[in-house]
């Protein structure tokens, strides 16, 4: 039987410090493209790849995130006394149909690794994706999708990649392609924020991750490495030992909206593109051009 992908861990519990002062009391994840929050694209990622149990690990400041995707009964019923339908349905398909949701928290933002080794009493022993909602891609069709067709097809961990600037490995896990320009490819190596001089590709770990359970007892006796955390890439780099990783590009576009150069792109891009607000954008950036 083809492996399936049936659970998604969503770490939601960073500090979000670059995006500081409007992620002092409100979550990174929540603030919005347009009119939907980064959190609501990723679920919809995972959604679209088949997932159905969605487990978010949570931090303080970030119980918006629990509500978001909770039904909100004075809303529904105001907007369909008023007959405000389209409305209505905006707020009705906010939890994709057929998924359900699991909170668990991070005491202390300890790191990634530390945050996905959280998710393990509601994971088991099985595999899972992990899908950082700041990380926002626009791909078709969906990243995740692709990847869990994969895992399908070889059943091992794969890693979503893209090429950065050389100039910045050091803000990225960056791995050891077999072959470099492959579509896909397995990998022998992966460090955290290397230094371009010794960085060993310009090929970077982006949120998207399909991970086997064997990383939970790998993460479970992790000691502290950069920054003090629980890294989730020191994990996957001891998981090579052990087991075969595939390094999969991701086709598409992907906004690093963790820092606020890649949100602004983001905004505009989506802006332009969206049913009610595309054409009156577009014309007020070609006014403001003259
Ligand atoms: P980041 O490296 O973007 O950290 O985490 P951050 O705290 O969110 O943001 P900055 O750097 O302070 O601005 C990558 C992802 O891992 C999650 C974050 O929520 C984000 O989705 N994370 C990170 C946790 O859930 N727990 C942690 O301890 C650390």
């Amino acid at each position: 039987m083809k492996p399936r992908l049936r659970k998604a861990v969503f770490p939601v519990a960073g500090l979000g410090s670059r995006f500081l002062p409007a992620t002092k009391a409100s979550p990174k994840e929540m603030l919005p493209i347009v009119d939907k929050p980064l959190i609501q694209y990723a679920v919809e990622e995972a959604a679209a790849a088949g997932i159905t149990d969605l487990v978010f690990v949570t931090g303080r400041n970030k119980r918006a995130i629990e509500d978001h995707f909770d039904k909100v009964h004075e809303l529904e019923s105001d907007l369909s006394a008023k007959g405000k339908d389209s409305l209505l349905e905006l707020a009705r398909n906010v939890l994709p149909a057929g998924c359900r949701c699991i909170y668990i928290r991070q005491s202390e933002p300890l790191g990634l690794g530390h945050a996905v080794l959280c998710a393990q009493p509601v994971i088991g022993d099985e595999p899972f994706a992990v899908l950082l909602a700041d990380d926002l891609i626009d791909a078709e069709p969906p990243v995740m999708q692709r990847m869990a067709e994969r895992f399908a097809a070889e059943g091992c961990s794969l890693l979503g990649v893209e090429d950065v600037p050389a100039d910045q490995t050091s803000s990225y896990g960056i791995v050891v392609p077999v072959e470099r320009d492959a579509d896909v490819t397995p990998i022998t190596g992966i460090v955290e924020k290397p230094e371009p001089a010794s960085a060993p590709s310009t090929l970077a770990v982006v949120g998207r991750y399909v991970l086997t359970p064997t990383i939970f007892e790998l993460l479970a006796d992790a000691a502290p490495g950069r920054g003090g955390e629980i890294q989730l890439t020191d994990a996957i780099a001891r998981l090579l030992a052990k087991e075969r990783v595939l390094a999969t590009r991701l086709h598409g576009r992907r906004y690093d909206c963790g820092s606020k150069l890649g949100y602004l792109e983001a905004t505009l891009e989506y802006g332009l593109r969206h049913a009610e607000t595309g054409e009156a954008f577009r014309r007020y950036l070609a006014g403001r051009g003259r």
